[in-house]
């Protein structure tokens, strides 16, 4: 078995910072590293670092047979196909099966925090994949992904724009974590693998409700945001008024809903623990992006 790691996804935010922490957290030679994407040709950068690109397009199996073949660990990152209809989860199961076919040592894979109970409307798209990469009966590694604090820059905007937060979340809390530091912890697992299956849940070091969110962000950014307690029902109808797509207003006001029963709430120390460095906090994130809420 090779000692080369497969990170799909390569192109995209998080598949890239994997990639950089790989090499450049954890020192892990390029030549042991393979770039996945459906677009290589965006990944020439890491190319010219020595890292190997391959095409990996889970709507395409050629691609993954080829890729994964001689593969030590395949990262799988989740894609980003929400159409309700079942596609991810083909998606993520075509490149599970493609990894076992090739005889891949590891299977390791971006789910999100209690996929068998989350109010996510696509967490049984998770569960779905986490089981499916159990049943090959391969090690494997399984990171449960907190919302990335940079989730905020979709939400945020607006509330500090009208002053005002509209949520169904009640005091549900939610551990923001930075992308990047899932990005480095993931790196430190891939590149020293435990030697039994691990799952790890990683989450910032604190939860919030979005009541404490909203107090932190106006402190911060210097503008006043109420805000406006919900329920679902009420939510989706004011996004609807608000011109929402349709089609996505069940899938935000998930969201919410799954703060508000607990969801997104374990905090855990896994994302230190692999990282090997602190995390950053809400606060310092905010602070770090005064000029992109100001604008
Ligand atoms: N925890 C959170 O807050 C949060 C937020 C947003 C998303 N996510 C999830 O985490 C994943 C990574 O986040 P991100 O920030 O890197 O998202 P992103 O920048 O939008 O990347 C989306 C990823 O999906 C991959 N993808 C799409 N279709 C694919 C296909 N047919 N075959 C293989 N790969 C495919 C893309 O890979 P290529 O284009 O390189 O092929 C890309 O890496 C997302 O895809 C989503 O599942 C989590």
């Amino acid at each position: 078995m090779s000692d080369t790691i497969l990170v799909t996804g390569a192109s995209g935010h998080l598949g890239q910072a994997i990639i950089g922490h790989l090499l450049d957290s954890q020192g892990v030679a390029p030549s042991r590293i393979v770039a996945g994407s459906r677009s290589p040709d965006k990944l020439a950068a890491l190319a010219d670092r020595g890292v190997k690109l391959a095409r990996v397009d889970f709507d395409d199996p050629a691609t993954l047979q080829a890729a994964f073949a001689g593969i030590s660990i395949v990262l799988i990152v989740s894609t980003d196909a929400l159409d309700g209809a079942g596609t991810r989860l083909r998606q993520h199961k075509a490149g599970i099966a493609a990894a076992r076919a090739a005889g891949v040592g590891r299977i390791a894979y971006t789910s999100l925090p209690s996929p068998d109970t989350s109010k996510v409307s696509f967490a049984p798209d998770h569960l779905g994949s986490e089981a499916a990469i159990k049943a090959t009966g391969l090690p494997y590694l399984i990171f449960r992904n907190n919302w990335y604090q940079e989730n905020l820059f979709m939400s945020l905007p607006q509330a500090l724009k009208s002053g005002q937060w509209y949520t169904s979340a009640a005091d549900g809390i939610t551990a923001y974590v930075a992308r990047d530091d899932i990005a480095a912890a993931i790196a430190a697992a891939l590149a020293n693998p435990p030697a039994e299956s691990a799952t790890y849940t990683l989450s910032g070091n604190d939860a919030l409700t979005n009541d404490q969110v909203a107090a932190l962000a106006s402190e911060i950014l210097g503008k006043p945001i109420q805000v406006v307690h919900l329920t679902d029902e009420q939510l989706a109808g004011g996004m609807k008024a608000a011109g929402v797509p349709e089609a996505y207003i069940p899938t935000f006001v998930s969201f919410d809903a799954a703060a508000r029963t607990g969801g997104l709430a374990t905090v855990t120390d896994d994302t230190e623990k692999l990282s090997g460095r602190n995390s950053k906090s809400l606060r310092e994130f905010l602070e770090g992006n005064r000029a992109a809420f100001a604008g």
